[in-house]
């Protein structure tokens, strides 16, 4: 600790402190800045920070990049501090256009707003302001360059958290500007640089023009393109979803989004299902809600083998809906994990991220099985990404894929993984001397074999628990899988689902939002009813269509990978014949048993939160693993993750133009 004087006033502080640091945390002064920003390595370079301090020369300092020292007198407000701060303010202006009205910043830009307070209402340049081409970074990406400060935020964060050397600054004084390679940026966070650009140099392309931030009503949410449940907020105008930024949330997502989170809300309103459908003599046709709960209950009467596969967004109250309709037409077959997999469920430290992402912070071993982190949650990554640089040594059993971490590969097998639980492996040495080592494991090792997350909880058991820490990471690539889990609705995989389903074994198949199954090939004699939020392909082989809504129109729970639960907050109405799948869910249920008396989400949703109750799970509780001896295992399995296209996952993403841009202009043609 030190003693230091900020304006006058007495403080000890931690000797680790940059001054602003110390001047907002102790003495609650608000420092102007540009270019520091809490995430990123400080740059130093903007000077709009700049501080009085004695004793030191009789000139203003940059308190960002200052730290504090015993007996430091530090001034923020004396004159001549506030002359420094006006001067660098006329020096940044002197070549930033007056371009505010047709600005996409204006209204929420730092210069804007820290040029009513240090501007001077005369510039002394009398000068033409210099003219800087604007440089390409893709379809989300807008440039407008003559704007750009240099405050070089963009290029941290590209460089340092994302991993990526696509932007860079180049020219030494007036000549500096800031490039790139004239290619899309390719990282998946790419649109985070729009918020960390503190003036209108970057903005959002799709949303060029279309509202200003006073004009949009800001809804805290919860984002469902991944399982991390980024705190998000969503942005409206007119009952339409015109942006996505993120909310800060150190534990989750820190203040990053990824880019499908950002920009797939387009995807929302295309092709919506807006009403339900019946097939009449295999024509789909709309139909009143009535008929299609009418029709879907004499389906369900007339089947004996029913089976049900909830998707990736669908969520808890619907997964817990979907286990009581099952258990009143005794349906034995149902999954939440779209993708296949049996888990092992005996205990729900076995499936969750047990130590939290924020853990990830504190490991300094980390073992990556089975799960490109990268596209499986790119937020996740950069955490990584960031212990890595910090020091915790990262090992990868997959193909040599490009995660932006520095790190060393095991080759994706069986024996990678039985080497290192049998001691044979140098891993192993390397597991026993670390105090915090963690294992993330990744859902596409369930799919493969059961057995396999057997064989890793064994591993865990071995080397990743200790008295107080369990690294045991399991991270899913949906949001739905915990809290279906959770609910025990997961009897049998989703691939042996199907795959009776083909051999027709079931006579009824309900699916509930799924975006990857495919229902050309269930045999002739399956009926299929259908809940969904967008239409595909898929949708043509159903029997029954019912609209069901998306995440911005409900307050729906979700439990991410870690095990939290967390509600979405409704931001826009239901319009047109959309219904909420709760309620049509309660309809059909109340048509098999009349003393089901539950009407409304909320009535679900309290039944829901007493079941899970009863198994108390809360994110504190629970933690521990469960494993068992792991049988014999096919040596030929690979345990490599699975190649999939980041941009299009879902059957809103991929209903989305921004990311069909993405995926043109990124994965084809940089490709
Ligand atoms: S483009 Fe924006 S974030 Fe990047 S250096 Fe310029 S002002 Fe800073
Ligand atoms: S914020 Fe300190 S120099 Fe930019």
């Amino acid at each position: 600790m030190v003693n230091i004087k900020i304006n006058g006033q007495e403080f000890e502080v931690e000797n680790n402190l940059t001054v602003m640091q110390a001047c907002e945390k102790y003495a609650g002064s608000q420092i102007p800045r540009f270019c520091y920003h809490d995430k990123l390595k400080i740059a130093g370079n903007c000077r709009m920070c700049l501080v009085e301090i004695k004793p030191g020369p009789p000139k203003p300092a940059a308190s960002c990049a200052t730290p504090v020292a015993n007996n430091m007198e530090i001034f923020t407000d004396s004159e001549m501090v506030k002359k420094a701060r006006g001067d660098v303010m006329e020096l940044i202006l002197m070549n930033h256009p007056l371009d505010c009205p047709v600005c996409d910043q204006g209204g929420e830009c730092d210069l804007q707003d820290q040029a009513y307070i240090y501007g001077k209402d005369k510039g002394n340049f009398c000068h033409d302001k210099r003219a800087v081409v604007d440089k390409y970074m893709g379809p989300l990406v807008k440039t407008k360059m003559n704007r750009c400060i240099h405050c070089t935020r963009c290029v941290r964060f590209i460089n340092d958290v994302a991993g990526f050397t696509e932007i860079g600054s180049i020219g030494r004084g007036v000549e500096t500007e800031i490039t790139t390679l004239e290619n899309a940026l390719s990282s998946e966070l790419s649109g985070n640089i729009i918020d960390l650009c503190p003036v209108g140099a970057l903005t959002a392309k799709p949303y060029e023009a279309k509202a200003r931030p006073w004009e949009l009503t800001k809804t805290r949410s919860i984002d469902v393109f991944d399982a991390m449940g980024s705190n998000i907020v969503v942005q409206t105008r007119s009952n339409e979803v015109l942006r996505v930024l993120p909310d800060l949330n150190d534990d989750i997502n820190e203040e990053w989004i990824s880019d499908k989170s950002r920009f797939a809300i387009d995807g929302l309103a295309n092709q919506r299902v807006d009403t339900c459908f019946i097939a009449r003599n295999k024509v789909i046709q709309p139909a009143s809600l009535e008929d299609a709960i009418l029709n879907t209950d004499k389906i369900i009467k007339s089947s004996s083998n029913i089976a049900m596969i909830t998707g990736k967004m669908t969520d808890m109250e619907t997964i817990y809906l979907h286990k009581i309709l099952a258990e009143k037409i005794n349906c034995k077959y149902y999954s939440c994990i779209e993708n296949g997999g049996d888990f092992d469920t005996s205990s729900r430290g076995n499936y969750i991220f047990n130590t939290g992402f924020k853990g990830i912070d504190k490991a300094d071993f980390i073992l990556i099985v089975g799960c490109n982190t990268r596209k499986d949650a790119p937020v996740l990554n950069a955490r990584i990404r960031k212990a890595s640089i910090l020091g915790a040594k990262v090992v990868i059993a997959d193909e040599n894929r490009d995660l932006k971490l520095n790190a060393s590969f095991l080759e994706p097998n069986i024996s990678s993984l039985t080497d290192i639980l049998n001691n044979k492996s140098s891993v192993s040495k390397a597991l026993k001397d670390a105090k915090f080592p963690m294992i993330i494991l990744g859902s596409d090792i369930v799919t493969k074999d059961e057995k396999l997350h057997s064989l890793t909880l064994e591993i865990a058991e071995k080397f990743f628990i200790k008295d107080d820490w369990n690294g045991y990471c399991f991270l899913h690539k949906n949001i739905a899988n915990v809290g279906g889990l959770d609910l025990d609705f997961n009897t049998k995989s989703a691939t042996k689902i199907m795959e009776m389903a083909k051999a027709g074994e079931i006579d009824c198949l309900i699916l509930n939002s799924t975006s990857d199954i495919d229902t050309s090939l269930v045999h002739n004699n399956c009926k299929i009813i259908s809940f969904a939020t967008n239409g595909d392909d898929s949708l043509r082989r159903s029997s029954v269509i019912f609209p069901s809504l998306t995440y911005v129109e409900k307050s729906a729970f979700y439990t991410n990978s870690e095990g939290r639960i967390q509600k979405t907050t409704k931001a826009c109405e239901i319009i047109d014949n959309r219904f909420d799948e709760c309620q049509i869910l309660c309809k059909i249920i109340a048509n098999i048993d009349s003393n089901f008396s539950a009407k409304t989400r909320s009535d679900v949703q309290m039944k829901m939160l007493e079941s899970l109750e009863n198994k108390e799970i809360n994110v504190q509780k629970s933690r521990a693993i469960l494993a068992k001896k792991c049988d014999k295992i096919d040596e030929n399995i690979s345990i490599a993750s699975t190649v999939y296209n980041f941009y299009m996952t879902d059957s809103i993403s991929r209903n989305s133009r921004n990311m069909a841009n993405c995926v043109r202009e990124i994965l084809l043609i940089k490709k």
